[in-house]
């Protein structure tokens, strides 16, 4: 049965928890594969309104395994804040397995996080301050703490005085501020382990094992394909892999690349970017306010789920987008927020680069040159009435049929499922994904 990767294909928040709430439906496993939280995913459904940073957004369906891999960072006082959150609404969480492997987040990684970039003036990343990147430098830099560490103190004590030493010689040498104490941080994550404990497994067991038995399995990505460590608009970037390629997902849970049959993208049907770096179709103008407060009243405009900022936004990048549909090796299109172009007059696409007089449709892999091309744009009729109630392909506007057939051709992907509401019921599913 199908493994089926479900990534964000821009630079993050495309409704990537949204989808996976919907087609959890049919999965036994749903698994966060990569990044912390740093991350944001916001669920819609009959339960009510959650923000996720670290759960999986399989959660609320009984009888799921919701598994959190190797691959994630994971913040131990984010992780029991969710969990109690979940559990106070009403939420099962006897389900959800916690990675021996994973690394964890300590008070040392948000404090070097805020350093950092505080140091790097006006080219700072614009990071979300949670201190995922200094995380997975120490898991690279092999001085990491991971979660298997916290269930015997033998291992914790030699394990955070390692991380610890060298991140205060940062913090004092470099950085001239005061140095974390070991003792009440030591204290803290003792008792961190003993209550995440209950939740601690390998779970490379349990997504192999339902797999082999038949089973659906989903892995939701976090981020966008474009962040992506080794594909996205580096250094402007988080320290994970997003993307789906056998680094990202598949060393994420623990399985091999070809135990995944399917990897769904997840486009809005614009742009937004949080944070710093290139947005070749950025707007600035009154379209960027409208699409940016679309849905403000009730708390869903695009601001960012995990730090509140305004997001930036621009009109659909076919040039950025087809690049990700590339590198993914993307089977399907998960199109998003489809209804927040209801109410425009026309609507633009991005088709190609114009860089020093020529037109390219390649993406510059410099970020000094993404920060030069103009883009060149198709401007197509808008449909002017509402689509947050049509749930079948041929009962949207022909200008949204239109739209949605030239977003396939321009990526070169078929569009499988069409969303126009936050809602699980507000799609329109046009090829079963599973
Ligand atoms: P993620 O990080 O990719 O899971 O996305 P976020 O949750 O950070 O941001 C996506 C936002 O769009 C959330 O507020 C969702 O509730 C909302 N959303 C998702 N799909 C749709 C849609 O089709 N229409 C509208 N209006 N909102 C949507
Ligand atoms: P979801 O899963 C949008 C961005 C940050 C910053 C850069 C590096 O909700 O789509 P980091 O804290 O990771 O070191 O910051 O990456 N970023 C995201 N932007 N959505 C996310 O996650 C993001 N996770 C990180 O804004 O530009
Ligand atoms: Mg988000």
């Amino acid at each position: 049965m199908p493994i089926v990767v479900v990534v964000g294909g821009q630079w993050g928040d495309e409704g990537k928890g949204r989808i996976v709430d919907l087609l959890a439906r049919k999965a036994k496993v749903v698994a966060r594969y990569s990044a912390g939280n740093n991350a944001g995913h916001t669920i819609v459904n009959e339960r009510g309104e959650f923000k996720l940073n670290l759960v999986p957004a399989g959660i609320f369906y009984p009888e799921k395994t919701c598994v959190i891999g190797n691959g994630v960072a994971v913040d131990p006082a984010v992780l029991l804040g969710e969990i109690g959150m979940l559990t106070e609404k009403g939420i099962d969480t006897s389900r959800l397995v916690l990675s021996d492997r994973a690394h964890l987040v300590m008070p040392w990684h948000v404090a070097l996080d805020k350093l950092d970039e505080a140091s790097r003036g006006s080219s700072a990343i614009g990071t979300t301050g949670k201190g995922i990147g200094p995380c997975f430098v120490d898991k690279v830099a092999r001085r990491g703490v991971r979660v298997a560490d916290l269930l015997r103190s033998e291992d914790l004590v030699p394990r955070m005085q390692t991380s610890l030493d060298y991140a205060n010689k940062v913090i004092t040498g470099v950085y001239g501020a005061e140095p974390i104490a070991f003792e009440p941080c030591y204290e803290t994550y003792r008792e961190y382990g003993s209550r995440l404990a209950p939740h601690i497994a390998d779970v490379q067991e349990i997504v192999l094992d339902a797999h082999k038995r038949g089973e659906y399995v989903l892995l939701e990505g976090a981020q966008g394909s474009l962040l992506d460590l080794d594909h996205g608009t580096y250094p402007y970037v988080t320290s994970s892999v997003p993307s789906s390629s056998s680094s990202g997902a598949a060393l994420g849970v623990g399985i091999g690349p070809t135990d995944i049959q399917r990897v769904v993208g997840v486009f809005k049907s614009y742009s937004t970017r949080v944070g710093n770096g290139p947005f070749p179709t950025e707007l600035f103008d009154d379209v960027a306010t409208q699409l940016r407060d679309h849905g403000k009243e009730d708390g869903r405009g695009e601001y960012g789920t995990t730090t509140g900022r305004a997001r930036r936004i621009g009109w659909l990048d076919a040039v950025a987008a087809r690049y990700s549909v590339r590198f993914n090796g993307l089977a399907a299109v998960a199109l998003t927020r489809l209804d927040v172009l209801d109410n425009l007059k026309t609507i633009k696409i991005c088709t190609g680069y114009e860089l020093d007089g020529k037109i390219i449709s390649s993406f510059p892999s410099r970020e000094s040159t993404l920060e030069r091309v103009n883009p060149v744009y198709e401007e197509l009729p808008g449909w002017e009435s509402p689509t947050t109630g049509v749930r079948t392909f041929d009962d949207l506007p022909p200008q949204a049929r239109a739209f949605i057939k030239r977003v396939e051709q321009l990526l070169e992907c078929p569009v499988d499922l069409i969303s126009v509401g936050p809602s699980r019921e507000q799609a329109v599913i046009v090829n079963p994904i599973f």
